[in-house]
């Protein structure tokens, strides 16, 4: 018998547009807002859109978002406004320094009276919180210098489907303990996967987010290895995630960080390193040449674009469980 019509239904049951479990926070100013329960519903939600996005066609029917955003964006920008569009919503959308022309705590209470919840991009993470501070109504971190949560979530959903579980995977990651690291690395090892980050020295993610993802890992059973050796880092991996050298807003030091991050591009001898069977990982846009070779990029095993894709069905999910 066909595998998903014997789980369609209590799937179908579980996951009713009008029964969706809502999140016990307000916010989502970065991963830890989300409880362990909520991001394991959210992931098989999120399947669950994938496979029935109908079934939500009218989910956000009368709601809409406010988008603020600081820095540039393909992905995060169009996937919000696909997600809240295909549920029956509107976005706005706004581009441009926040808090310059008026004062956040103003901007905070005028979006209040106008949508449903806040999507913002910005540089610092203080600029979410402030937001929330001000804003009766939820705010998604769409990208901050520290967290990049909604990718991180679209990420372990894309490794799920690609190896069926995640418990017991290891995900490598290879560069700059940024943003999207420090997400990926509290995510993975809640959900049970060992994690490793290979990177120069100077450039390692902030010790309270390593020691929070050390106490996750200490509940998962997960493992955290964060090494100076690109090698060591990807030895055995599943999944093997680079990003760019230098981050939006660090585009003075793309020169000094070329230098220090030469021994950390994923090409095909360092990723042949990893498992025979890993795939690579992006959450784009690369820099072919940097971080990444193009024959890395475009090999059989790069998921690159299922991670964009999924950025569409993670971000649905969460739409669902904060603001429905
Ligand atoms: N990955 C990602 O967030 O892409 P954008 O910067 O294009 O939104
Ligand atoms: N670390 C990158 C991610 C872009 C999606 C940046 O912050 O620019």
């Amino acid at each position: 018998m066909n595998k998903d019509a014997v789980e369609a239904k209590p799937m179908a049951s579980l996951f009713h547009p009008d029964q969706v479990l809502k999140i016990s926070g307000t916010d989502l100013l970065c991963d830890l807002d989300l409880t362990n329960d909520e991001v394991a519903y959210l992931l098989d939600l999120a399947s669950h859109v994938k496979r029935a996005p109908k079934d939500y066609a009218q989910a956000f029917a009368g709601k809409s978002i406010g988008m603020l955003f600081e820095k540039p964006s393909l992905r995060t920008k169009l996937t919000f406004q696909l997600a809240i569009g295909q549920m029956g919503g509107d976005s706005v959308f706004c581009e441009g320094p926040i808090g310059v022309r008026e004062p956040l705590k103003d901007i905070a209470r005028n979006l209040d009276r106008w949508v449903n919840g806040i999507v913002a991009r910005v540089y610092a993470q203080t600029t979410v919180e402030e937001l929330a501070h001000w804003s009766s109504v939820p705010i998604i971190n769409a990208l901050s210098d520290a967290y990049h949560p909604c990718q991180a979530l679209a990420d372990v959903l894309t490794i799920r489907e690609h190896f069926g579980s995640l418990a017991g995977r290891k995900l490598a990651f290879i560069g700059d303990g940024n943003n999207v690291a420090q997400s990926l690395m509290l995510t993975a090892v809640r959900l049970g996967m060992d994690f490793a980050l290979g990177c120069p020295q100077g450039y390692l993610p902030d010790p309270d987010v390593v020691a929070q993802a050390e106490g996750l890992a200490a509940v998962s059973g997960a493992t955290i290895q964060i090494t100076h050796d690109a090698g060591t880092a990807i030895d055995s991996a599943h999944a093997v995630y680079t990003d760019v050298w230098a981050s939006m807003g660090q585009e003075q030091e793309a020169a000094e960080r070329k230098k220090a991050f030469h021994n950390y591009q994923v090409n095909e001898e360092l990723f042949s390193q990893a498992r025979p069977d890993a795939v690579f990982m992006h959450c784009l846009p690369a820099k072919r040449g940097e971080e990444v070779t193009d024959s890395v990029m475009e090999s059989s095993r790069s998921v690159v674009f299922e991670q964009a894709e999924n950025r569409l069905h993670a971000q649905k999910a969460l739409l669902l469980m904060m603001l429905t």
